[in-house]
């Protein structure tokens, strides 16, 4: 897997003779792992048409803030899909902008939103990035460099420029990034720092608990979630152990995976590599209960009706927080009903440090893209808000190392009730 993996970049194209260099960005940009979607200005397509970019990223190009006009309408044959310039800025996990031009860098600086691009620049919670492309005097221009001055006092990352030959037959600053320079610019975005030097467990996924060699008891529990949790932490700066069950998710990237099938498989798993771990979260839907019996043989389907009879399976969570000295235990509460209640019971039963809860039985929880948190620890409650679960993984991760940090800081493991 690449350093992109489950990421979604939105790039954006702007008019420079560079934009010639976009097909190749997209493509670097996917080969590293990462869901591309592109954003033309009007002047991009003089250098480069929207149809190539198309080709190369698998999406319709994105051009106009309002979609009203005829061939920009969502039904129209390579149209934008339908999302806006609100949708476009909450999907992305980070924007960039290659090659940014001095005009587009300037109506940055003065935060515009009369084009798209500019837009979604301004309505993205996401790392917003830029390349600049452009001659060497326009770039050592005072008033480019005043805006740049600005774009970085707002948190926008400058890429670049490099130095050397220019299309204007000039030689200096102001040539774009090549694309794998800019690849590996927007990867280091989503390392964080926030875990260094620790160690974090997770599980994810469901369990399979065997009737007999062809059948057995499962739930609907993909993954995605543990997943990313997982993948969230490994970019926060933790070692992390991913326990989990089957699934059809490629392993996450720098992330030890165990596969596991059943519950006590699970349970066993965990506490074979659990260790010196510093923070463990419960994401897997563990299965309450396997067959009492596992049958030798497919069972044959000659009786009307038969009983299954069924013990109750450990409780990997709470064995965990029972451990002395225990990891910084995440539990996750997967209710349809009373959410906010019976995840506090659980947490408080489990002795966990904090619960996830979240409501399933609806679009969300179970299988879905996207998903919302409550996170309850001792000192209160946070929401999460609905979002890609990539995104959700790394607002909790973000939420677990502060309160960790915080407890060592205290010195003192806290008491959790
Ligand atoms: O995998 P996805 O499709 O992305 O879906 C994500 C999810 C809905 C599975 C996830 O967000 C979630 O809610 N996971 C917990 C599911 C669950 O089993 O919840 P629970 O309320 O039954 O269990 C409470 C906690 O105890 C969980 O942390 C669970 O991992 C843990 N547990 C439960 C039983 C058991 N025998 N051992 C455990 O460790």
């Amino acid at each position: 897997m690449g350093t992109l993996t489950n990421k979604r970049i939105l790039l954006g194209i702007t008019g420079g003779i560079a934009a010639y260099k976009s097909a190749d960005t997209v493509r670097r940009l996917r080969d590293a792992g990462a869901e591309v979607r592109a954003i033309m200005t009007a002047a991009a397509t003089e250098f480069i048409t929207p149809l190539t970019l198309q080709a190369v990223s698998g999406h319709p190009v994105h051009r106009q803030l309002l979609d009203a006009e005829p061939g920009q309408r969502p039904t129209d044959a390579g149209a934008q899909d339908g999302m806006d310039h609100i949708e476009l800025a909450r999907w992305a996990d980070a924007l960039l902008v290659a090659p940014a031009s001095a005009n587009f860098l300037a109506r940055l600086a003065q935060g515009r939103a009369d084009d798209l691009l500019s837009a979604v620049c301004l309505a993205t919670q996401a790392p917003v990035a830029v390349a600049p492309a452009m001659n060497r005097q326009m770039w050592s221009n005072a008033a480019t460099q005043a805006n740049l001055a600005t774009l970085g006092k707002n948190g926008i990352r400058i890429f670049g420029p490099a130095e050397g030959s220019q299309a204007c037959g000039e030689t200096g600053p102001g040539r774009m990034l090549e694309p794998a320079e800019l690849v590996t610019q927007i990867s280091q975005l989503f390392v964080t720092g926030e875990l260094d030097g620790l160690s974090v467990m997770v599980t994810a996924g469901p369990t399979w608990e065997a009737i007999d060699p062809v059948r057995g008891l499962t739930n609907r529990s993909s993954g995605k979630m543990g997943y990313a949790v997982a993948q969230a932490a490994a970019e926060a700066g933790a070692r992390v152990i991913l326990v989990s069950g089957p699934t059809a998710l490629a392993d996450p990237e720098r992330v030890q995976t165990v596969r596991v099938s059943s519950a006590q498989e699970m349970y066993d798993a965990v506490h074979a590599h659990v260790g010196t771990a510093n923070i463990f979260i419960g994401v897997a839907a563990v299965a309450d209960y396997r067959p009492s019996q596992i049958a030798d043989n497919k069972i044959k389907k000659d009786a009307q009706n038969i009983t299954l009879e069924l013990t109750r399976n450990p409780d990997i969570l709470a064995s965990i927080a029972a451990l002395k000295p225990a990891p910084f235990t995440v539990g996750f509460a997967a209710e349809t009903e009373d959410v906010e209640q019976r995840a506090r019971r659980k947490r408080e039963s489990k002795n966990l440090d904090l619960i996830a809860a979240n409501r399933v039985g609806t679009n969300l929880g179970f299988g879905s893209e996207e998903n919302s948190l409550l996170l309850i620890g001792q000192d209160g409650v946070t929401p999460l808000p609905i979002q890609p679960k990539t995104q959700l993984a790394r607002a909790l991760i973000r939420h677990i190392a502060v309160k960790y940090h915080a407890t060592r800081t205290a010195g003192v493991r806290q008491i959790r009730r």
